[in-house]
């Protein structure tokens, strides 16, 4: 069958769908690009916050109408953080649904479309926190990971890895924890077994995944792996040019993990350790576990052990009870780090977690709003005279293609100079001229300009 799937929210999602991908063409599934002309639609979702939710139910609301009157056979599917935080209730909402399938279940989706196809919709989700466990489908979740196809997704160098499943950490404000279910590490021998395979595969830049990843521990009788134990074993995977991470908590970055980024060369000295908020009384309500000056001091570690480190941040705008002085204090945040760049959201009250139970969302719309464009500007600002330090500095780019804009053009001969795109091991983009063939390759480049998003750069011959 030709298959159309869409992914929302983070990394997380991303390597999901790339095993979903490897699983359906394993079964012989085709992936098409065109929504419309595919036999099974399927939504990898995000429930993180509002606005990713109203945009699932507004494509859910469009299938409805095509399987009515044009596609009465069309499959669709809901897979993800909101297949699992509605269940049930998005089937009831969306009678034609024939897919819902949680985060943890997705090992059993190419049975799902097969049930599917033969009139039957199933809704399969993991069970809840309190729950027992279920092993069967962890264990099959564990043979995903482990089996899936390096090709599988296409011409690319880069490769999520999950380092963890799920989040015990339960921040006020977050859904993560209550769909993705308990923190668990995988073993660390399945996965270096996997960024071996994907490296022979020719996916050389891994990014290990998880909520907080550098809280990973493994622990099987008296052995105790640590995050930084992990980074080594990786990192010495034969051909990987880059290891990265994420995301990172504040609180959870011991000395020997930055100093394993220092010694170990294929680690890329880029950190997005979100700090949410700039202020004690706000963290102590967000329930993230650490204060201001313990922020402070986690950045002034990492840049004095890693050299030319780049720091990578979130915040969240008019969270409960926050004031103009606890705003301001987010902004000076944002100033003392010096993110490269920062993701900035409105606080968006969650059903079932802490702060939508027990504080009111009394931050007007209007001055979330505002708040949420200050420290936008304030970032873009931060930004901007970041990128300019990189002018006239030579970069190594790892070539993802042709850029956005190149990609509008009609497609020259594989050796012509097209706009293409990378990215370097700080985590930057860097646009430059260069032939196609350049794409999975690594490049040095000459940083000719900056804008606060992009670097703008001349490809340097011999690279
Ligand atoms: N595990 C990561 C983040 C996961 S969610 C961490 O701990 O940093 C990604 C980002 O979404 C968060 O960093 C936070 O900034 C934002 N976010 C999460 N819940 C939110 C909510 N209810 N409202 C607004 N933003 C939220
Ligand atoms: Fe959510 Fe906090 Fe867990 Fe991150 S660490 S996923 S913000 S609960
Ligand atoms: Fe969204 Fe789920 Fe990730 S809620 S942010 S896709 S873990």
């Amino acid at each position: 069958m030709k298959v159309y799937l869409e992914t929302m929210g983070c990394q997380m999602n991303r390597l999901d769908s790339e095993l979903v991908i490897s699983a359906l063409r394993a079964e012989g599934h085709e992936l098409v690009a065109d929504r419309k002309s595919a036999d099974v639609v399927l939504y990898n979702t995000c429930s993180v916050r509002r606005h990713a939710e109203q945009k699932v139910h507004s494509r859910l609301g469009a299938e409805r109408q095509r399987k009515q009157h044009h596609r009465p056979k069309l499959i669709v599917g809901v897979l993800g953080c909101m297949a699992q935080r509605e269940g049930e209730a998005l089937r009831k909402k969306y009678p034609h649904l024939d897919i819902v399938c949680g985060p943890g279940q997705i090992h059993a989706l190419t049975d799902m479309i097969d049930q599917a196809a033969a009139g039957r919709p199933t809704v399969a989700l993991d069970p809840s926190r309190d729950a027992t466990p279920d092993i069967d489908s962890e264990t099959k979740m564990d043979r995903m990971d482990l089996s899936r196809d390096p090709a599988a997704v296409g011409e690319t160098a880069q490769a999520y890895v999950r380092a963890m499943r799920g989040c015990d950490k339960f921040c006020s404000y977050c859904i993560v924890p209550f769909v993705r279910g308990a923190e668990r590490s995988r073993r660390p021998e399945e996965i270096v077994e996997e960024v071996h395979r994907l490296v022979d595969g020719g996916r050389t830049e891994i990014t290990l995944l998880g909520q907080r990843v550098n809280n990973y521990r493994y622990c099987e009788g008296q052995r105790k792996v640590r995050f930084s134990d992990l980074l080594c074993m990786v990192s010495g995977v034969p051909a990987l040019r880059r290891l990265r991470f994420v995301t990172s908590h504040p609180l959870s970055f011991t000395d020997d993990v930055l100093e394993a980024m220092r010694d170990l060369p294929n680690i890329c000295e880029y950190i997005h350790c979100p700090a949410q908020s700039g202020s004690d009384a706000v963290l102590r309500r967000m329930n993230r576990g650490y204060t201001r000056a313990e922020y402070d001091e986690f950045v002034d570690r990492a840049r004095a052990i890693v050299p030319n480190v780049v720091l990578g941040g979130d915040f969240i705008a008019g969270f409960p009870g926050e004031t103009e002085s606890d705003h301001e204090g987010s902004a000076d945040l944002i100033r003392r780090s010096k993110y490269k760049n920062s993701f900035i959201f409105k606080y968006s009250p969650r059903g079932g977690t802490v702060a939508a139970r027990k504080l009111k969302d009394d931050v007007p719309v209007a001055v979330k709003k505002h708040r949420n464009n200050e420290l936008l500007a304030v970032q873009e600002q931060v930004s901007l005279e970041h990128q300019r330090s990189y002018v006239g500095a030579r970069v190594e780019v790892l070539v993802e293609g042709p850029s956005p804009r190149a990609n509008k053009q009609p497609s020259p001969p594989s050796d012509r100079s097209v706009q293409l795109t990378g990215r370097t091991r700080g985590d930057h983009i860097v646009v430059f001229d260069g032939p196609v063939t350049l794409r999975g390759q690594y490049v040095n480049v000459h940083v000719t300009d900056a804008n606060a998003l992009t670097l703008f750069a001349d490809l340097l011959q011999g690279r």
